[in-house]
């Protein structure tokens, strides 16, 4: 039997419900194909600040370092937002993705049949959508430097640095086209190159990258047009490749295409741990309700299981079991429509854990 080290945040507002269940998910998975997913929890974010004063305690940090997979639920929430910016919750989740070195971030946005009715977007529109988002997740504006805020009065100024070396893009764009090569083979890289030097040497790097895939299209969208697009035609789009700042928007817009950020899960990969966590926030308005959708967190855990630990069929297998309890009706608040049974977190947890022991 093979044993997994796990390191599990739950984090702060739903992230510990929506943990909870993946980690159902996980033990079910691991029940069935005979391995033994070991736990280890340790604090990030509003959590840490209330424990220990900081967002990243340096005992989370060797632990994580020491684990084979990171994950995580969400962070942050209106107690801490008016800390210091170093002490933010969301500073703690941003160093983290630095010491992991997960410079990217795989953001699959997928319409199930069963949910096209739950997209505010009409049904003939979304049907089939089945986007990956490739975001750069360790450079760009989000760690450039100078940053800060400086000067007097009127004359006080904001300032951030988006900034990109040629080595940082071409290993994104390199990744995106060869995850494109097990999908449609397109890629859409999506920048400001017609305002931004920092977009056109994006533009450049990813059309030399592109070269060493003469079986992959490469095609580039201003990330306005992109907006746009993903919402008019969002079945154009395979492979989205794209920079931190304009991945972390698109990424949204992308998930309501799906109906609910509910739904969305995500892989930061790059570095020698991988880092899974759903793409939505802490949602402090509905955290210790027990309503949260966990579909996100548990199709993470799928993500850990692929990307994480190289186990591609247990990660079919959640896959296969959150759409069979989307068949058979169960939903969580977040995605409820006429006719079907409205759940809570841990009903529809339980739900696909049993899914995983029992089909066939
Ligand atoms: C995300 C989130 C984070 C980000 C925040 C919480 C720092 O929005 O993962 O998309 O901007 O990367
Ligand atoms: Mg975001």
């Amino acid at each position: 039997m093979a044993t997994y080290t796990i390191s599990v945040i739950g984090g702060d507002g739903i992230g510990p419900e929506v943990i909870a269940e993946a980690r159902k998910a996980l033990l079910a998975v691991g029940e069935r194909c005979g391995h033994a997913f070991v736990f280890r929890e340790y604090l990030a974010g509003g959590a840490a600040i209330d424990a220990t004063g900081v967002p990243l305690p340096e005992d989370t940090v060797r632990g994580v370092k020491d684990s084979q997979a990171l994950l995580f639920g969400a962070i942050g929430g209106p107690r801490w937002e008016n800390l210091p910016h170093h002490l933010k919750p969301e500073a703690g989740l941003l160093r983290l993705r630095r010491e992991l070195d997960a410079w990217a971030n795989l953001r699959p946005a997928i319409v199930f049949d069963e949910l096209v009715e739950a997209s505010t977007l009409k049904p003939e529109v979304v049907r089939g959508t089945d986007i990956l988002v490739v975001r750069e997740l360790t450079g760009g504006i989000y760690f450039g430097t100078p940053r800060g805020i400086s000067g007097e009065g009127a004359e006080r100024r904001g300032f951030n640095t988006e900034v990109y070396s040629e080595r940082e893009v071409e290993r994104i764009v390199r990744l995106a086209c060869t995850l494109a090569r097990a999908r449609r083979r397109q890629v859409c890289s999506v920048d400001k190159a017609n305002v931004l030097e920092s977009s056109q040497l994006w533009r450049e790097v990813a059309t030399r990258v592109a070269r060493e895939f003469p079986d992959v299209r490469l095609t580039h969208m201003y990330v306005d047009n992109a907006a746009m697009q993903l919402i008019r035609a969002p079945r154009q789009f395979d492979v989205v490749v794209t920079n931190n700042m304009f991945g972390d928007i698109l990424s949204d817009e992308a998930s309501q295409l799906t109906g609910s950020i509910g739904m969305l899960a995500s892989a930061s990969i790059g570095g020698p741990v991988g880092f899974f966590e759903p793409i939505h926030g802490s949602a402090p308005d509905i955290a210790g309700q027990g309503i949260a959708n966990p579909l996100a967190t548990i199709a993470t855990a799928a993500l850990l299981l692929r990307h994480g630990l190289r186990l591609e069929a247990e990660a079919q297998l959640v896959e296969r079991a959150i759409r069979a309890v989307l068949a058979e009706g169960l939903r969580t608040r977040d995605i409820a429509q006429p006719g079907c049974a409205v759940v809570g977190t841990r009903e529809m947890g339980d739900a696909v854990a049993a899914k995983i022991r029992s089909l066939p």
